[in-house]
């Protein structure tokens, strides 16, 4: 049987400076999701990468005394080890340095230049580079120095006025209000889609698309001095990573349209109208989601290095361990929404829903059962209601409501829905107390244990998207065959063998002990 696919990516980064904790949040995200539609049985391809390209890397580099190709080989380098070091599941990195990737480039360049819908002018307006990205006077505000700032952004503009090529968007306007009409889902949250149509209801400009200012990027077919405008490059990535334009071995064809681009929400304008725009020119499908995702805060701020409020990822890591560093910002913060994050609100996750609910269930469990069923797999008697109704909360209702959430890409309420069976699983131990039964019905022990067990073995199948170490630590403990492991196991019922050894029980999440002198982040 052939599996369904499922393709999804990731906003490039830009080279401009190392892996901020906004990166390793939304590679997380993707990879949270990634292997969750592993384990639910599709084919997944998970894109990530690095956007080389533009002024913006060019004058970083040159600052340092670098070239930019130096540069952005260092700087790719850091987000490889962070994507190592939270242990992202991908299928590439793709960097737009690449050869295969200018030449795609170049590919969809020349079809959107065959369709007609690309012409030489001029141009004369306003750019920031911060963005990377062209501004209508409308979309400014002069700050208290007298800069012009885009006020969406507040990054600084300059004036710009060179000789350019320009992409016809102004016939797309009506196509692409058509295509949300009709695609009500392609973009979210739903809140965000208002934002994008009546932008695009105001009617949309030309899009200057080349630059020959500077030169670090992708030539334009036929016309050296100009070079691509880089979020022409950069949005091409999703395509030339899986084969386009050419398809050897059949990877385009089977992932294209992508089922999911995730990206920051001050990105969705370049994904949701101008990437849907370049594909119908260049007569390519259009991907079906854009997620725009909201941005971690502290005490309400967005991180800074003048606030002194930056947390790297490798801090979260040290800090609470990769599983519970990844466990805390999926639970903590409602995807797609802003959030705040600390250290206190992080370590208090991790203690109260790792440590004492779920972590303490398995370690209740398995300690009974190392101790008074001989350390094997117990053997359950006729199974009574209160046992039926838990292997069924924390089975096949379990993984229904977690599904359910994560087609929405709900990830922090997927995870309410696990520790809300953890806690139902806690209160059936306390109410069934097998550690008197040990003295009064030794049958009902082992249902009791039995049934603990199989909820055990049914959390860490569910828990392997977000804590994909610890949940298989899990998993070797009620000592599941690493060929069982996929969604399709939980809640079938009797999958563990009574009298199967057990190996001796271990915590699997330790609690968090907050340095003495923390407060917050
Ligand atoms: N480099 C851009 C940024 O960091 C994102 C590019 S995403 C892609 O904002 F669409 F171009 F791929």
């Amino acid at each position: 049987m052939t599996k369904p696919h499922f393709y999804i990516t990731t906003a490039i980064s830009y080279v401009n400076g190392p892996p901020h904790l906004g990166h390793a949040y939304e590679t997380i995200g993707a990879d949270v999701m990634a292997r969750f539609k592993r384990l639910d049985g599709f084919d997944v391809y998970f894109l990530t990468g690095t956007d080389e390209h533009g002024q913006k890397v060019q004058k970083t580099a040159i600052a340092k005394g670098k070239t930019p190709q130096q540069f952005s080989d260092e700087i790719a380098a850091l987000f490889i080890d962070m994507n190592k070091s939270l242990n992202i599941s991908l299928d590439q990195f793709i960097r737009t340095t690449a050869q295969f990737h200018k030449d795609a480039c170049q590919a969809i360049w020349n079809k959107m230049k065959e369709g007609g819908d690309i012409y030489l002018n001029k141009y004369a307006g306003w750019y920031s580079e911060r963005d990377e990205a062209f501004y209508g006077e409308d979309e400014l505000t002069t700050r208290e120095d007298g800069k012009k700032i885009a006020t969406s952004t507040g990054t600084e503009v300059h004036w710009l006025e060179e000789e350019s090529y320009f992409f016809k968007l102004s016939e797309y306007t009506q196509k692409l209000l058509d295509y949300y009409e009709a695609h009500p889902e392609f973009i979210q949250p739903s809140f965000r889609k208002n934002e994008v149509v009546s932008f695009v209801k105001q009617g949309l400009k030309d899009l200057s698309i080349s630059r020959t200012s500077f030169d670090w990027g992708v030539k334009v077919p036929n016309d050296d001095k100009h070079i691509m405008y880089v979020w022409v490059d950069a949005l091409t990535n999703y395509i030339s990573a899986i084969g386009y334009p050419g398809d050897k071995d059949g990877t385009f064809a089977k992932y294209w349209p992508a089922d999911i681009h995730l990206i920051g929400k001050d990105i969705i304008r370049f994904h949701a109208v101008f990437w849907p725009a370049f594909l119908m020119s260049a007569g390519l499908p259009i991907p079906k989601r854009v997620f725009g995702h909201g941005f971690l805060l502290t005490r309400g701020e967005k991180m800074s290095k003048s606030l002194g409020n930056v947390v790297t990822p490798q801090a979260l890591i040290d800090r609470f361990g990769v599983d519970q560093a990844r466990y805390a910002l999926m639970r903590e913060v409602t995807f797609g929404q802003d959030g705040d994050i600390s250290y206190e609100l992080l370590g208090n996750r991790v203690n109260a829903e790792l440590a004492n609910n779920i972590g303490n269930l398995a370690q209740r469990t398995l300690s009974q059962i190392a101790k008074n069923c001989d350390g094997k797999v117990p053997q359950p008697g006729i199974l009574e209601d209160v046992d039926h109704q838990l292997l069924d909360k924390a089975g096949q209702a379990m993984l229904i409501a977690v599904r359910g959430e994560f087609e929405k890409m709900q990830f922090s309420k997927a995870i309410e829905e696990i520790v809300q069976a953890a806690n139902a699983a806690n209160l059936y131990i306390d109410s069934q107390a097998p550690w008197t039964l040990k003295k009064t019905n030794l049958e009902r022990m082992g249902t009791v244990l039995y049934v603990l067990a199989e909820v055990i073995r049914n959390l860490g199948l569910i828990l392997q998207p977000v804590t994909p170490v610890a949940a298989n630590k899990i998993l070797d403990q009620v000592a599941v065959a690493a060929d069982a492991r996929d969604f399709s196991f939980i809640g079938a019922g009797y999958a563990l063998q009574p009298g199967t050894a057990l190996p001796a029980p271990q915590g699997v999440f330790p609690r968090y002990e907050a340095p003495s002198e923390e407060k917050i982040a």
